[in-house]
C-alpha cells in the first residue's frame, strides 16, 4: 500500500502516483476515460464506460432514494438544460460567475490567477524560466450556444452552470401541483457546464459534470435549523459510503469567499490524493433566487402562510453535490494495493457492495461447467448486476473482479451438480464458503442490501 500521509500534509508523490494508478485502472477496465480519445481527447470532458455508468447510476439512485423518496417533504424535478437566457441574468451568473484569468505573454499559457503556484517554468523563457503574466481579468465560465437559425445576440443561450436555477423557476408550479407547504424541497440530478480555465485532477474539475442538488424552502425564522439539519444529513450520507473522519471534513466559508448568492456556506471536503477538496456545498442562499426571479420575470414568487396569513419570500437552504466528484472520491477511498500471504499482490476496489458496478460474478471452474453456470447467471441476473466469465485460471478471474470492486464471486465446480452447492467468495476477506444453490439468492440479497 502507498504510504499514508498525515491528513493535513500537502499531497506527496506517493499520493499522486496512486491517482495515476486509479486513472489507469479506470481506463483499462472501462470505468472512465477521456472523451473523444481517438481524436486525441478533449480537455475537461469524460466518458463513463460500461462499469463507470453502473457505478454512477447506483450513486445517483442512492442519493435520490435518501433525498427524495424517503421523505414526504421533497419533490423531484427533471428540467431542461437550457433555460430562458434571462434566468442567468437574474441569477447573477452573467455578471458574477467568473474566474480571474492570466496569460503568459511568452509561452501563451492561460491559467487561473489563483493557481499560479502550480504552473511550472516558462518553456519560452529559458533564460529566466519565469512567466511573463498579463494582469488578471475576469473570464465568465458560462458556456454559450445559439438557438434557432439566427446567429445573433438575441439567439444566444447558456448551458446551465448549476442545475438549481430551474428549480427556482418551477418553484410555484411544483409547490401547487404537489400541494406542498413550507418547509419543503425540490431536488434534481443533471448535467451542468462550466468553461473551466484549467480542468484538472482527472474528473475532479471538468467542463461538463453532473450535480445532485436540493433546494429546500423554509420560513426566514428557520434558516439556521434547516442548514444544520441538511449539513448533518449530507455528512451521514458520505459516512455511510465509508468515508471516515480521516477522509471527510466540513469547512465553513469565510465571509470573503462566499458565492454571490450565499449568506452562509460550508463545504463538505474529501481528502483526495491531490489534497482536501470540496465534494459538496451546503449553502444558505437566503431569498436571493426567488426574489431575483420575481423581479426579472415580473411573477410574484412569494407565498402566503395559510394559517398566519403572513406573506413572505421563502429562504433557500441548498445542498449541492458533484456526482463525478463523489464517484472519484468513492474510487479513491476504495482503491488499495495489497500484498497477499502467498507473496502476490492484488489491486482491489473496496467499493460499498450496493454501489459496485458488478455485484456478482459467476465463474465456472472449467469451461466444461459452462452450461449450468450460464443458467445460474441468468437466474441471478433478474435480481443483481451479474457478470459471467469462463476464461483464464480461477485465481486470475478473482483478481479481475477484485480490481473492479465486485463484492461476490460464485464458483461452480465439479461437485456442484451432485451436492447442489456453489462456492461464494467475498472480495475483501477473500473468504470462501460453500452455500446451497437454493439459498444463494437469499444469501446474496442479505449481503447486498445490508452491505454498505
Ligand atoms: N448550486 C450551487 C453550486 O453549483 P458549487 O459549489 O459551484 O455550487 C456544487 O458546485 C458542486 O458541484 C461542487 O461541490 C462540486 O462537487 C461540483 N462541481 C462544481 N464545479 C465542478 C467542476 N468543474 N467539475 C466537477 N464538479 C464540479
Amino acid at each position: 500500500m502507498a504510504a499514508e500521509e498525515s491528513p493535513d500534509a500537502a499531497p506527496g508523490a506517493a499520493s499522486l502516483a496512486r491517482l495515476d494508478e486509479i486513472v489507469s485502472l479506470c481506463a483499462r477496465r472501462g470505468i472512465i476515460w477521456q472523451s473523444s480519445e481517438i481524436y486525441g481527447g478533449i480537455n475537461g470532458f469524460w466518458d463513463y464506460g460500461p462499469l463507470g455508468v453502473e457505478l454512477k447510476n447506483n450513486l445517483k439512485a442512492l442519493w435520490w432514494q435518501r433525498v427524495v423518496r424517503e421523505r414526504d417533504d421533497v419533490e423531484g424535478l427533471d428540467s431542461s438544460i437550457i433555460a430562458h437566457p434571462r434566468t442567468w441574468e437574474a441569477s447573477g451568473h452573467v455578471e458574477h460567475f467568473s474566474d480571474p484569468l492570466v496569460d503568459c505573454r511568452a509561452c501563451k499559457k492561460r491559467v487561473r490567477a489563483d493557481q499560479l503556484d502550480d504552473v511550472g517554468p516558462c518553456p519560452a523563457r529559458q533564460g529566466t524560466s519565469e512567466h511573463d503574466w498579463t494582469p488578471a481579468r475576469n473570464f465568465n465560465l458560462m458556456l454559450r450556444t445559439q438557438i434557432g437559425a439566427q446567429e445573433d445576440a438575441a439567439s444566444t443561450a447558456f448551458l446551465r452552470a448549476e442545475t438549481c436555477q430551474s428549480i427556482f423557476l418551477d418553484f410555484k408550479r411544483v409547490r401547487e401541483s404537489a400541494r406542498q407547504k413550507i418547509p419543503f424541497g425540490i431536488a434534481q440530478i443533471g448535467k451542468s457546464f462550466r468553461n473551466e480555465i484549467n480542468p484538472r485532477n482527472f474528473t475532479f474539475r471538468s467542463r461538463e459534470f453532473e450535480q445532485a442538488e436540493l433546494e429546500f424552502f423554509v420560513h426566514p425564522s428557520e434558516r439556521e435549523k434547516w442548514f444544520a439539519h441538511w449539513l448533518a444529513e449530507r455528512l451521514a450520507f458520505y459516512r455511510a459510503l465509508g468515508f471516515d473522519g480521516e477522509r471527510l471534513r466540513v469547512r465553513p466559508h469565510r465571509p470573503d469567499e462566499l458565492a454571490h448568492y450565499a449568506r452562509a456556506a460550508s463545504d463538505i471536503e474529501f481528502r483526495f490524493p491531490f489534497g482536501w477538496q470540496e465534494i459538496e456545498g451546503v449553502h444558505d442562499r437566503g431569498d436571493w433566487d426567488l426574489r431575483r426571479h420575481s423581479e426579472f420575470s415580473g411573477k410574484d414568487l412569494s407565498i402566503t402562510d395559510e394559517e398566519t396569513k403572513e406573506r413572505y419570500t421563502p429562504m433557500v437552504i441548498e445542498t449541492s453535490a458533484g456526482v463525478d466528484r463523489s464517484c472519484l472520491a468513492l474510487l479513491c477511498n476504495a482503491y488499495a494495493e495489497e500484498r497477499l500471504p502467498d507473496g502476490e499482490t492484488r489491486s482491489v476496489l473496496r467499493l460499498p457492495a450496493s454501489l459496485a458496478p458488478i455485484q456478482v460474478a459467476v465463474l465456472p471452474l472449467a469451461k466444461k461447467l459452462a452450461e449450468p453456470a450460464i443458467a445460474l447467471a441468468a437466474v441471478l441476473r433478474r435480481r443483481f448486476a451479474v457478470f459471467y466469465d469462463e476464461s483464464g485460471n480461477i485465481g486470475r478471474r478473482y483478481r479481475r473482479q477484485d480490481e473492479v470492486g465486485t463484492p461476490f464471486c460464485v464458483t461452480i465446480d465439479f461437485e456442484s451438480a451432485a451436492d447442489g452447492k456453489v462456492t461464494l467468495r467475498e472480495r475483501d476477506s477473500m473468504a470462501q464458503q460453500r452455500v446451497s444453490t437454493d439459498g444463494l439468492i437469499a444469501a446474496l440479497a442479505d449481503r447486498l442490501v445490508e452491505g454498505r
